[in-house]
């Protein structure tokens, strides 16, 4: 969907119009003499109060129809871009305009545009039937050009990871992915790396090897850099790109296997991020690094107790072969510190138990030092997006002592598994400053409901450009 300004008068003739209207009917703030036009006595058919999730499809002299948005008591952030997602699925014509852009709010115009592009997204490439939303263009009246075009890239940077992650693991194995992700980067300008079976063998990445192990289609890993002149501060990201988590040998039963495409929804994130920075031109440098493999079972799949060596760090006995995402992120987090960053994040559908303790929409957050961890956190508030932090408990770092090897990849009590999973990473994550974000609960959306559409949420790109934002030396 393209998003664009437009001015007060323009013709709506064959366009929606989408309005935002306060409890009790009083218009929001710019919407005054737009309400005024509307047949009262429709208005009272409709039912329609204004308030919040409330809305509304009405004629219009104007336009071709007009659709009104409950916005409650008090416009927020939050209820512009649910409204505005709703409304864009209700949407008839090709083209439609809104206002609410000029509610005078903070980030309005961001409200409006992530809401439209997020909302209006749909995943149908393997959809034989049926027809995409007819919206193609939606007009933000007075809407500021700069801000539209920031919002629309974090937006569409999350719909790029939405459609990866979408993608049945039939059609991303490791090599398809890996060029994919290359070509992403490449077009935002970055400079990419892919690794091979050959190179991540010479590299010595044992831990993910030993998870490729047992795949037939072979593991790869990928380095995008973005340097920007003059950048001071360097970010380095590490994503979990698990193409499919059938559990290995410690194989997962068919309710929890069935969701596990989404299990490279760490990767898929890290890459939009840093291309959306790189076209937004943040002056930050960034390098994501990215280890994709299936976690799958034949004859030379790592067994419950075999010892992988990753490529710094200590050695880990494998317990349990479905954790095994900490392993990959134990090479990967290996890599990425060769370069030297001054802060390392990691995004991964890691845990069960973060989806246990926080629920469907709400990712955690752990951070090596409060400093870190209060800046993923801002940043995810400006972001829009629902993070919460969990500690990193040192005590139970003796859960994951092994006996034979320095680490064992389970905790060995059932309790705490978001927490154990974190200090595993912790060992391979340097003395600098890093956090993990623990994706598994709102990687997925479960229904559609304004910005978010059932499926993947890309939930974590617009936090980590909002870092990337903040850590920039242009601030
Ligand atoms: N990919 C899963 C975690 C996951 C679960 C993601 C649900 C999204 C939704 C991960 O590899 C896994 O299987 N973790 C195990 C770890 C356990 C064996 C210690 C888990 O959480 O059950
Ligand atoms: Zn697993
Ligand atoms: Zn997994």
């Amino acid at each position: 969907m393209e998003i664009r300004t437009a001015a007060t008068d323009v013709d709506l003739t064959e366009s929606t119009l989408i309005v935002g209207v306060m409890s009790d009917n009083t218009a929001a703030p710019g919407a005054d003499d737009i309400l005024a036009t509307v047949d009262p006595n429709l208005l009272e058919l409709s039912k329609f109060e204004g308030k919040t999730g409330q809305m509304a499809v009405l004629p219009h002299d104007r336009a071709k129809s007009l659709i009104l948005v409950g916005l409650g008591d008090e416009a927020t952030f939050e209820s512009i871009r649910t409204a505005t997602g709703n409304a864009v699925r209700l949407v008839k014509t090709e083209r439609a305009v809104t206002n609410l852009n000029q509610i005078p709010i903070e980030a309005s115009t961001r409200a409006v545009a992530e809401g439209a592009v997020l909302g209006g997204y749909q995943y149908r490439t393997y959809k034989t039937e049926g027809e995409a939303l007819p919206i193609g263009t939606l007009e933000l009246i007075e809407g500021d050009t700069e801000e539209i075009a920031s919002a629309v890239l974090g937006a569409e940077a999350t719909n790029l990871a939405r459609d990866w992650v979408n993608t049945p693991a039939l059609d991303k194995a490791p090599e398809i992915i890996a060029e994919l992700m290359r070509e992403a980067g490449e077009s935002a300008g970055l400079s990419a790396e892919v690794w091979d079976e050959a190179r991540i063998v010479e590299e010595k990445l044992g831990a993910l090897l030993g998870v490729a192990a047992g795949s037939d289609r072979p593991p790869r890993l990928v380095v995008l850099e973005y340097k920007p002149e003059g950048a001071t501060t360097h970010l380095g990201l590490v994503g979990k790109g698990i193409t499919f988590d059938t559990g290995g040998l410690s194989i997962k039963t068919a309710p929890f296997m069935e969701e596990m495409k989404d299990d490279m929804s760490g990767a898929a994130v890290v890459v939009g991020a840093i291309s959306a920075i790189a076209r937004l031109g943040l002056s930050v440098r960034v390098t994501a690094v990215v280890p994709l493999t299936d976690n799958a079972v034949n004859g030379l799949a790592t067994r419950p107790g075999d010892v992988l060596r990753p490529v710094s760090g200590p050695t880990i006995e494998v317990l349990n072969t479905d954790a095994e995402g900490r392993l990959i992120l134990a090479d990967g987090l290996g890599i990425v510190r060769r370069y030297e960053p001054d802060w390392i994040v990691d995004v991964a559908t890691l845990t069960g138990a973060a989806r246990v303790a926080l629920g469907d929409k709400i990712a955690a957050v752990f951070g090596s030092d409060s400093e870190i961890a209060a800046k993923v956190l801002e940043a995810a508030s400006r972001a829009g997006e629902h993070f919460w932090e969990m500690p990193l408990f040192a005590d139970y770092k003796k859960s994951i002592e092994s006996d034979i090897a320095d680490l064992r990849n389970i905790s060995n009590s059932r309790y705490g598994g978001a927490i154990t999973a974190a200090l595993f990473l912790a060992q391979y994550a340097g003395d600098g400053p890093w956090a993990h974000l623990d994706i598994a609960g709102p990687a997925r959306n479960r229904e559609t409901a304004g910005e978010q559409v059932k499926g993947a949420s890309g939930v974590g790109v617009r936090t980590l450009i909002e870092l990337a934002r903040s850590l920039s030396s242009a601030d």
